[in-house]
């Protein structure tokens, strides 16, 4: 008898640490991880098991299928941007392939329990390439179908992983006599820039918004690799573990589409840096702009439109940039470094 349960690859990660916390406390059955690291210890006692592999690794999968039934899995592994750009095949491998994988673990579970198998995929506004600046300053909130020419290795894995999930979603297979009795239930979201005060991100061009906060709670003088006038959408974690929850529990035909933007404010890393200061007057906090970061980011838009999102499931960022850090991001790192 196979055990229930839901899977998390990528389980270690950023995202990772939000969402198992949130499954704790909502899922109705338990939750498997898989991870390329160990996963973090304070994470384990939410873990029905706690699996260190990687999802490029078709033994570790077929262990999976062969021992859980899974009613949803939550595909987070990923190589970020920054880092996709210096090892781009291996991006396309973990990022393209590992993705193909789990889809492809999902159609297997989907044919045996005679049911679809929900499937979340965290996309990135990273799919975004708006050719200049100029454009990106007058191109206002950015539709989920306009600018999608990807300027990094990162965003053209996430572009087509939307693609690909989308297709498993609608047409796999479509000429088999069993179409349609083996379908992933893919729903994805584009996340802007997320912001955590528990955890940091690694090898991600929206790091440093991240960087200069948790630098900031910590006395450590800190130097922006994006201009002052450098400006992209963020998020915090919270508002995207529950926008995950809100997605994945939303009646599947309220969904108009397979993909969402969503988005809580787009300051400036000077406005990030002014906000900072007011509460943490004695920050340092300068500027080194690495012109190539800087390019990405001017790659993706200064806003997203998400009325979709909201139309269909009912999104709304709970956040704003004030109630963002007065209410979540400073009492919460100043918490985590107290000792
Ligand atoms: N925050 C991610 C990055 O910078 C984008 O998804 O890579």
């Amino acid at each position: 008898m196979r055990k229930a349960a839901i899977l998390i690859t990528g389980a270690n990660g950023e995202i990772g640490h939000g969402l198992i916390r949130a499954l704790q406390d909502t899922a109705d059955v338990p939750v498997v991880a898989l991870d390329i690291q160990e996963v973090d210890p304070a994470l384990r006692p939410a873990l029905h098991e706690n699996i260190v592999g990687n999802i490029l690794d078709q033994n570790v999968l077929d262990s999976i299928n062969s021992r859980y039934e899974l009613s949803a899995i939550y595909h987070l592994a990923a190589l970020l941007s920054t880092r996709a750009e210096f090892s781009p095949k291996i991006a396309h491998q973990v990022n393209v392939d590992g993705t193909l994988n789990l889809l492809t673990l999902a159609v297997d579970q989907a044919r045996s329990q005679g049911r679809p198998v929900k499937f979340f995929f965290p996309s990135s506004l990273a799919v975004y390439g708006i050719p200049d600046l100029e454009t990106k300053l007058k191109a206002g909130a950015v539709k989920e179908d306009d600018f999608l020419f990807p300027q990094t290795m990162y965003g053209c894995n996430k572009l087509y992983c939307e693609l690909l999930g989308t297709y498993h979603a609608r047409y796999y297979q479509r000429l088999a006599a069993d179409a349609g009795t083996f379908r992933v239930d893919f729903r994805s979201i584009r996340f802007p820039g997320l912001i955590s005060a528990v955890t940091l991100p690694a090898g991600g061009t929206s790091d440093y918004a991240s960087e200069m906060v948790h630098a900031a709670a910590q006395g450590i003088p800190y130097d922006c690799f994006i201009r002052e006038d450098g400006v992209m959408p963020f998020m915090t974690m919270p508002d995207a573990i529950r926008a995950i929850g809100e997605i994945m529990a939303a009646p599947v035909e309220r969904l108009s589409r397979r993909v969402y933007n969503i988005t809580a404010f787009s300051p400036s890393a000077a406005e990030l840096r002014q906000i900072i200061l007011t509460h943490f007057p004695r920050a340092e906090i300068g500027f080194k702009v690495d012109d190539r970061r800087q390019d990405i980011v001017d790659s993706w838009p200064v806003e997203v439109d998400q009325s979709a999102a909201r139309e269909d499931w009912g999104w709304q960022p709970a956040d704003d940039l004030e109630s963002a850090f007065s209410g979540y991001l400073v009492p919460a790192i100043k918490e985590r470094y107290r000792h």
